[in-house]
């Protein structure tokens, strides 16, 4: 199975790609029912020297034992020989998901840049897992050379950067309020401007957020701070945090508001949603920042209403096209306007921010990996199973296939005669994954369901962890 490269690629995210853990009946073979390995208490999941079974977290503990009502341990799955499994990160993902994968036992090879086509496809050919961020491209050729891939889940983070959007936004406010892009370029040019005209504190102006999700309702909670007066729109009702007020919609928002700030997805409601006619409802003098995506804002009618004075100044970090590298290569007719900040997409782009991603990303391929869990995929189906009982002979069977008629029917043969504590299916598009839990199972039975589920016509990846 392969997958646009688009499906890889994120602007503002690292996205990893898990191309398949080792599912042959090896480490069945090797070791059919092991023993459990007590949890330790280290913060940070620790793996066994010998690199079969990995430790927990408290947290992860409590999650499970929470699951059983308290009283009965859950089961620390020992999916395979960890130290296998191997990751390759590229593009300086951040340290925090190197270390993470590390502990787990997994072999990370990291490179500080992306890597050309050719040299990928030589490293991806016995990868199990890729992280990337926006640069590398996973094309058809790539996959298709990776030779342990079976399935593709596609882990990103979206909101862990939703902090660094809003503090630059809210810096943009203040900037662009006291015209300091302009003063700024001045000063660089020798030209001495001391002015107090058109320029203004924040305090008690009125910020209009357009779209309050993650981002623009976390903007809500410093620009009140600040002593702003928040309204927001959203196509949703949502609970206003602080004294923030919703308004009925984007045309009120625009009339009443000092400062509009846009934090709405790319949709096809979305795209050109501020042009000439909305531009003229806002107040004379008022301020446009947008941060989300560049397809939102025609910016030729943004580029007209900013040199007429109508919009008093603009700060905008997305583009409809976006240079691909780094270097002199950027063009638009805002290029010059008065009062207006241009960033090059940097709205997310912050230590914190990358560190966060490491983690949520790393902590999503180590679920999928140990667990099977595959909550947070963005191309794949989302299944996920409360934790299964620390009883010897119970095993969990992660099942990717194709989705097609009659599948379930075929398992639910296989899985007649044992006992099937949980299970769970869910499909996207041609995908379909199946995760059930099944107890009271004999080494022999366990070989038994492996094979026959793994020899069904529908198989893309059948896992059995235990
Ligand atoms: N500049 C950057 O570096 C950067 C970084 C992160 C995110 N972003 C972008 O910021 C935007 C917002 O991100 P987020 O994490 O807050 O998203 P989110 O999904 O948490 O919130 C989006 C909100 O917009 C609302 N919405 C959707 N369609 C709407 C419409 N037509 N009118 C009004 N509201 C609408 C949704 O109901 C939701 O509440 C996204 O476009 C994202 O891609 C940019």
């Amino acid at each position: 199975m392969t997958l646009p490269s688009s499906h890889f690629r994120s602007q503002t995210t690292t996205t990893a790609v898990f191309a398949s853990a080792p599912s042959t009946p090896n480490h069945l073979r090797s070791r059919v029912m092991p023993t459990s390995t007590p949890a330790t208490p280290a913060a940070v999941p620790a793996a066994n020297p010998d690199g079969t079974g990995s430790s927990d977290t408290p947290s992860v503990r409590r999650e499970r034992q929470g699951s059983f009502g308290g009283s009965q341990r859950a089961k620390i799955l020992k999916p395979f020989n960890t130290a296998n499994i191997k990751i390759l990160l590229l593009e300086n993902v951040n340290e925090t998901a190197v270390s993470a994968l590390r502990a787990q036992g997994y072999q990370v090879e990291t490179h500080a840049k992306a890597l050309p086509e050719d040299e990928l496809i030589e490293k991806i050919r016995d990868i199990h897992c890729v992280g990337i961020r926006s640069k590398t491209k996973l094309t058809r050729k790539v996959l298709d050379a990776a030779e342990k891939l079976g399935g593709i889940a596609v882990f990103n983070s979206p909101f862990s950067n939703s902090r660094s959007v809003a503090e630059l936004v809210l810096a943009e406010i203040v900037l662009l309020s006291r015209q300091l892009g302009d003063r700024n370029r001045e000063m660089h040019e020798g030209i001495w401007s001391k002015v107090s005209s058109n320029c203004y504190e924040i305090r008690g102006k009125t910020l209009g957020i357009v779209g309050y999700g993650h981002i623009g309702s976390q903007l809500s909670v410093l620009a009140e701070s600040m002593g702003m007066r928040v309204y927001f729109h959203d196509v949703v009702p949502l609970m206003p945090l602080g004294t923030s007020k919703q308004v009925s919609s984007l045309d009120e928002l625009l009339s009443v508001s000092d400062f509009v700030t846009l934090h709405v997805p790319e949709t096809e409601e979305t795209k050109n949603m501020i042009g000439e006619r909305e531009l003229n409802l806002m107040k004379q003098g008022s301020f446009l920042i947008n941060a989300s995506r560049g397809t939102i804002v025609q910016i030729p009618a943004l580029a007209k209403a900013l040199r007429s004075g109508h919009i008093g100044g603009a700060a905008v970090d997305v583009f409809p096209k976006e240079p691909a590298a780094n270097g002199k290569f950027f063009e638009s007719e805002l290029l010059g306007c008065p009062n207006t900040l241009l960033t090059p997409h940097i709205g997310g782009s912050t230590e914190e921010a990358q560190s966060m991603i490491g983690v949520e990303v790393s902590q999503a391929l180590i679920k999928f990996i140990n667990y099977g869990t595959s909550i947070g995929a963005v191309n794949f189906p989302e299944v996920d199973l409360r934790a299964i009982k620390d009883e010897e002979n119970s095993i969990r069977l992660c099942y990717t296939h194709m989705n097609v008629p009659g599948v379930l029917m075929r398992i639910t043969n296989i899985l007649a005669d044992h006992n099937v504590d949980k299970q769970f299916s869910d499909s996207k598009g041609k995908i379909a994954y199946l995760m059930a839990d099944i107890s009271d199972v004999t080494p022999e039975q366990i070989q038994d369901i492996y094979r026959r589920v793994s020899e069904t016509p529908t198989n893309i990846v059948t896992r059995v962890l235990y």
